[in-house]
């Protein structure tokens, strides 16, 4: 029988203070989020400073829930991984001082993980067929990422965002039209009330890449809208108004996926990231690939924004690579999907 390999894995690179037991990568034994959306929804979004001090309020708990939900105790535990990047260099700070106190206290393995390659991972969790290689289209707040997935833990990036990231550009028009934050979610249930085709707005692409993603002329161009309607002293349809925005978005999205699925004649495709949770871009992709014939994943909603658990699903790949981390393994804020830190021994 194979071993289990229990890992006990740590998020804080944004908002959320997460942590799991995960065995072998797909089962989970806990998941816990603490979530501080109401403490920064007051300031119209994350304030990294707050978010680092509820991280360091908050770990220690987080932790002991995750072993004591699993009924588990340190002792079972084979390895701790953390989120090392991207992010907020002041709460990724927080999950890795927390792994590598316990695995120096404990005397067990740290694995760093990258947050992107944990949000693609989340995938394997309600999918134990789902192996590499793949493509996966990552939307979050801070990335939007056209990638292979060549095998466990290797990645080619095929397309990127030049400007804002696709979650960005859901916060961002949310706060113009009022919503407040995290505008994402509050756009999704708001633009099911209107027209999507409503108004034109021009579908967010870059003219020299296939691939490549661009969301600040989208932005502006509704920000225009909203002006000249404000100057006109016409009254705005926002059901209408952020079903519009959220087409173009979506259409971007599943316009360029589906450019590599045909290019490459990929089989596969899954999305990931907090946007992967929006209903019109789950819709739209689900229809995209069953008309090619392509097998389409998605995490449920809840694994798809912030968690713990993708971390101890991508972890458990690096355990089986062999990656090790030292005692000198840092947060770092803009780690790139593909890099790695000095101090891996494999
Ligand atoms: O992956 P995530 O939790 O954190 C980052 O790594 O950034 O993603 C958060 C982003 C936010 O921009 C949020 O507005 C967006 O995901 N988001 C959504 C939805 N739920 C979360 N965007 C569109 N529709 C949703 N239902
Ligand atoms: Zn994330």
């Amino acid at each position: 029988m194979e071993k289990e390999v229990k890992i006990l894995a740590i998020e804080s690179s944004c908002d959320e203070t997460a942590a799991a037991v995960v065995v072998n990568g797909r089962r989970v034994l806990s998941n816990v989020i603490n979530t501080q959306i109401a403490i920064h929804t007051e300031y119209g979004g994350v304030v990294p400073e707050i978010a680092s001090r509820k991280h360091i309020e908050n770990i220690n708990p987080v932790v002991i829930k995750a072993l004591s939900d699993a009924n588990l105790t340190f002792d079972d535990i084979d390895a701790i991984a953390v989120t090392y990047g991207p992010g907020l260099i002041g709460a990724l700070l927080v999950g890795v001082a927390e792994a590598k106190a316990l695995a120096w206290a404990l005397d067990k393995p740290l694995v760093g993980v990258h947050h992107i390659e944990g949000h693609i991972s989340a995938n394997y969790i309600e999918n134990p067929d789902l192996e590499p290689p793949f493509a996966s289209l990552v939307v979050s707040g801070g990335h939007t990422h056209l990638v292979m997935v060549e095998e466990y833990g290797k990645y080619s990036i095929i397309g990127r965002t030049r400007d804002d990231a696709a979650g960005e550009a859901f916060d961002k028009v949310a706060r113009a039209v009022g919503l407040g934050y995290p505008g994402g979610p509050k756009i999704d249930k708001l633009a099911r009330e209107g027209n999507p085709d409503a108004i034109k707005f021009p579908v967010a692409k870059v003219s020299d890449s296939v691939y490549d993603f661009s969301f600040s002329g989208l932005k502006s161009a509704v920000l225009n809208y909203l002006n000249q309607a404000e100057m006109k002293g016409e009254e705005v349809n926002r059901a209408d108004l952020v079903a519009s925005f959220q087409k173009s978005v979506v259409d971007a999205l599943v316009g360029h996926a589906m450019s590599l699925v045909d290019e490459k004649g990929l089989k596969k495709f899954a999305i990931a990231g907090g946007v992967a949770s929006n209903s019109a871009l789950r819709e739209a992709m689900s229809k995209a690939c069953e008309e090619r014939g392509v097998k389409f994943y998605r995490p449920s909603p809840g694994l798809c924004t912030d968690n713990a658990v993708m971390i101890g699903s991508a972890a458990y790949y690096e355990y089986l690579a062999g990656t090790r981390h030292s005692w000198d393994l840092n947060a770092q804020a803009n780690l790139q999907l593909g890099e790695k830190v000095e101090g891996v021994k494999r």
